[in-house]
Parts: structure tokens; C-alpha cells; sequence
């Protein structure tokens, strides 16, 4: 088994940026932990590739990740979770969190609920079965195949109307952004849908928090995080626009 040795840093990953908000809500829940945030920007959208490509693109950085022996990994990408996350879990010893759609607190409002999704993430088993466990028959997946794409290359300036383009036509009770990407644009398809909306981050964060501990003290400030894969200025610029835009 290779990771055996768990005391490195806590390694995020997704295919580009979608994971940045992710990856602050864990280093602001984990202050004590380093990050390492490992990104492929290049081959974004991983949602719109076959299965078997997302799953050797994505083995080929756990491996970098395994070498790092991390304390955790956190799969920031609801795509790489849906295709592959059984199969890393079987091959790796070091805990690996995968962000999820949304679909049980959304189902616990007792309405209708829209999941906005990636088409690997939408045509999944993974999802499928998250929807009959907890959906209660009251949700509807809907693939949203451009926008993942269209967040990575607009990020913090997307054209006025690309909702109407970019979104399906729907009333739903709430909205489930089954897509990191698109919690950049949360608040334009909340105003679109005029409901709430609803992601994964905070509870894969708490759940990252309460795998590998805490003990209560806050030494954020020491908190050493570094991006490595991809376009790495570019998350990194991203990365610390959202930390700037949270202290505001
Ligand atoms: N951010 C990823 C997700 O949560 C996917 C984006 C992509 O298609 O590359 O599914």
C-alpha cells in the first residue's frame, strides 16, 4: 500500500479552479494543517471527457499526491468523486474526502430540487444512488455541459445573459451545485432561479476537520499553502482574490 505515512500536508484536489473555495473553507477549518492544492486547468472540462480519462488523469496526480505522504486528501471535484474515489480509497491508506452534490439538504426541504451538473458527474451511478438515498423521488439531474469550462476561463467576469445560455429552464423549490466550478457564480444562479442554492463546501470541509483533528489553536497566519499542477499563477491569484474577498 503506498501513503502509510500520514504526516504531510493535506492535499486538495480538482481539475482547475472549481476547488479554490473549497480549499479556503479546509485551510480556515484545518489552521494547524499545510496545504498542497493540485490542479490540470489544461484539461478542464474533466466533466466532458469519458470516464476512463478522468480516472487515469486523475490516478496519474494521486500518485504525486501518494508521494507527499498527505495527512488527507480532499477530492475538490464532484466529477473525479463520482468516477473515482471508490477506487483511489481501495488503492491509497491516507483518508480521502470527496465532495458530493448537496442532494440530502436540499431533499430536506421537502421541495422539488434541481442538480446542476457536469455531464460525467449527471450520467453517473454515484449520483444515482445519492439521488434514491436520499432525494425521495423529488429531484431532478440536469447536466449543464459549458458552463464548467465557461467558469474556468471567465472567473469574476462572466458576461451579462449567460445564464439564460448556460442554464436549464426550470422552478425548482432549490438549486444543488453539483460542480465546484460553479460556486463562483452561486449568486447569479441563485438570482436566476430566485431559491436557494446549495453546495458541498462547508460540509466536506467540517467532515475533512473531523478526520484529521484539530486541536483549537489558530496559527492560519503560519499556515503554509502552495498550488502545484496546471496553471498555477492563476490559481493561486484565485485562491487569494476569494481569501481577500471573505475578509472584506
Ligand atoms: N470542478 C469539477 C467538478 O466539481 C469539474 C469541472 C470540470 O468539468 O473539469 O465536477
Amino acid at each position: 500500500m503506498k501513503g502509510d505515512k500520514a504526516c504531510g500536508p493535506v492535499c486538495v484536489f480538482d481539475s482547475g479552479i472549481g476547488g479554490l473555495n473549497l480549499l479556503a473553507a479546509c485551510a480556515r477549518l484545518c489552521p494547524e494543517h499545510d496545504f498542497v492544492y493540485f490542479a490540470d486547468n489544461y484539461n478542464v472540462p474533466y466533466g466532458s471527457l469519458p470516464p476512463r480519462k478522468v480516472c487515469s488523469l486523475v490516478d496519474g496526480i494521486f500518485e504525486k499526491i501518494a508521494a507527499l505522504a498527505p495527512s488527507a486528501a480532499v477530492v475538490a471535484c464532484n466529477t473525479a468523486t463520482a468516477l473515482c474515489v471508490e477506487s483511489l480509497r481501495k488503492r491509497y491508506t491516507f483518508p480521502i474526502v470527496g465532495i458530493q452534490p448537496a442532494v440530502k439538504q436540499a431533499a430536506a426541504l421537502g421541495g422539488s430540487f434541481l442538480v446542476l451538473a457536469t455531464p460525467a458527474t449527471a450520467n453517473s451511478a454515484s449520483l444515482a444512488s445519492l439521488c434514491i438515498k436520499y432525494g425521495g423521488g423529488r429531484g431532478e439531474v440536469v447536466a449543464c455541459p459549458r458552463l464548467a469550462a465557461f467558469v474556468e476561463d471567465n472567473i469574476f467576469s462572466m458576461p451579462s445573459g449567460w445564464e439564460e445560455e448556460l442554464l436549464p429552464r426550470r422552478s425548482p423549490s432549490c438549486v444543488v451545485l453539483g460542480c465546484t466550478h460553479y460556486a463562483f457564480v452561486a449568486e447569479s444562479i441563485k438570482n436566476y432561479y430566485l431559491r436557494p442554492v446549495f453546495d458541498g463546501i462547508l460540509g466536506t470541509a467540517d467532515h475533512l476537520r473531523t478526520l484529521i483533528g484539530n486541536s483549537g489553536g489558530n496559527c492560519y497566519h503560519n499556515q503554509k499553502i502552495a498550488f502545484v499542477g496546471g496553471d498555477e499563477q492563476k490559481n493561486r491569484a484565485v485562491f487569494d482574490k476569494i481569501l481577500n474577498l471573505k475578509c472584506k
